[in-house]
């Protein structure tokens, strides 16, 4: 039973729910918390994946307990009346860590996928290092997606038969779709498009994590609007994620300007086609951090530290914060500085290669006794 509740992670349990419905010697069923909702929705409709459980939790502005307490008041009835052989929760979401901690009271084994993430700051990401090391103490099975995530759970005293090394399923998503080239339903961005391949350039922004909602967020409104004046001939593109705070923190520092535009949150297709136009990508997204260094394109992080470090050695991730001065000076650096652009633009693929998830439910029929496990990714890291 893959559980989950939240956009990232529909994303990256996609290709796993998926290949578990191709497996033959597996029965599969899908509960989704609601966390989010139309974030939610549009992945599902995506990947034509119908949830046979719908908890429906989501509330505005619902506090961290709230979705916790909801998701595991609600999965009780689901796993009682479902009686899985195990659960496959993704990442480290409220939704992700309420589910394995229902899952493990009902003594069903959770299998944990894209284990092994750390930033080794329990505040930062908040709260999800702290989600992701609970999870971790009560499954059963680790999916990590690279030797850098392995490590990190061995140093815990994990045992190493219980990891296996899959990639990470996003770039499964990512290969998916990005070929695709999704035609755009805003024809303001199929302007911009056009615009883009006559050699405009455009810079991608998303934002919403809790520790930059607040001051750090208006900072980051204030260097946009600063970057669109200074260079109008660049495009900026933001889909705005759904939640409110996100949304009255930022969006009043850019209205009236024309080069910036802003979307509702894009269908998942039209993201990745975005993401393959984007000149530069400015974002404190987890997933748009291993999805861009697939393609190339140099990801400037607004966040103070990472668990996905495996980018930033490659080069073409780098740490900037929030400070207003410092986006706007490395923005402007990557737009007009061709040498501090070659040294980041490059494609690497640190993540997956597009295979995690077959490798992920080979994991899962191995635990259950009816299959055995593929061989590990190899992402080619040091460790
Ligand atoms: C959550 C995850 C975070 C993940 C992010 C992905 C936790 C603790 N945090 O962020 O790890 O990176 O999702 O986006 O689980 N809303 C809607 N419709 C939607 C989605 C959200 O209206 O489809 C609004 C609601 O008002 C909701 C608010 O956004 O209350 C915040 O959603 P929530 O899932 O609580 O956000 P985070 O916890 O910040
Ligand atoms: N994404 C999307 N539409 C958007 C913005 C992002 O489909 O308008 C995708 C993006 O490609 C990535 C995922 O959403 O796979 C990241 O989600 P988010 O940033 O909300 O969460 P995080 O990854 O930080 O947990």
């Amino acid at each position: 039973m893959p559980i989950y509740g939240t956009r990232p992670e529909a994303i990256k349990m996609a290709p796993i729910v998926t290949a578990l419905q191709r497996a033959e010697n597996l029965q599969c069923v899908v509960t989704v918390t609601g966390q989010h909702r139309e974030m939610l929705d549009q992945v599902n409709e995506l990947f034509g994946i119908v949830p046979d459980h719908d908890l429906n939790i989501i509330q505005p502005r619902q506090t961290l307990n709230m979705v916790m307490a909801k998701t595991i008041s609600g999965l009780d009835e689901v796993l009682v009346v479902e009686q899985p052989d195990a659960v496959v929760v993704q990442g480290d979401t409220s939704t992700s860590t309420a589910a394995a901690i229902a899952a493990f009271n009902r003594g069903i084994p959770v299998v944990h996928a894209e284990a092994g993430l750390r930033s080794f700051n329990i505040n930062s990401p908040f709260p999800e290092e702290a989600n992701r090391k609970i999870t971790s103490q009560i499954s059963a099975l680790h999916l990590a997606p690279t030797s850098v995530s392995r490590d990190n759970l061995l140093r815990e005293n994990t045992a190493r038969g219980d990891i296996y090394i899959t990639g990470n399923t996003v770039i499964d998503a990512l290969l998916t779709v990005v070929d695709q080239r999704v035609a755009f339903s805003d024809p303001q961005l199929t302007r911009l498009a056009d615009e883009v391949g006559d050699g405009r350039k455009l810079v991608l922004v998303t934002t919403h994590r809790r520790e930059n909602q607040g001051e750090a967020m208006r900072g980051v409104g204030r260097a946009l609007a600063r970057l669109a004046r200074d260079n109008p001939e660049v495009e900026f593109v933001l889909p705005a994620h759904k939640n409110p705070v996100v949304r009255e923190a930022i969006l009043p520092f850019l209205e009236g300007l024309g080069s910036i535009t802003v979307t509702e949150p894009l269908p998942y297709g039209e993201f990745t086609h975005l993401l393959s136009l984007s000149t530069v990508v400015l974002t404190d997204s987890g997933g748009v951090q291993e999805e861009a260094p697939g393609l190339g394109k140099p990801v400037l992080v607004m966040r103070e530290n990472t668990e996905r470090p495996e980018a930033v050695t490659a080069g073409t991730v780098r740490l900037i914060g929030t400070d207003e001065e410092r986006v706007v000076d490395e923005v402007s650096s990557l737009l007009h500085d061709p040498a501090a652009y070659e040294a980041m633009a490059n494609a690497v693929n640190p993540y997956g290669d597009g295979q995690a998830a077959e490798r992920s439910v080979s994991a899962i029929a191995e635990l259950l006794g009816v299959g055995s496990r593929m061989p590990e990714f190899q992402d080619g890291l040091s460790g």
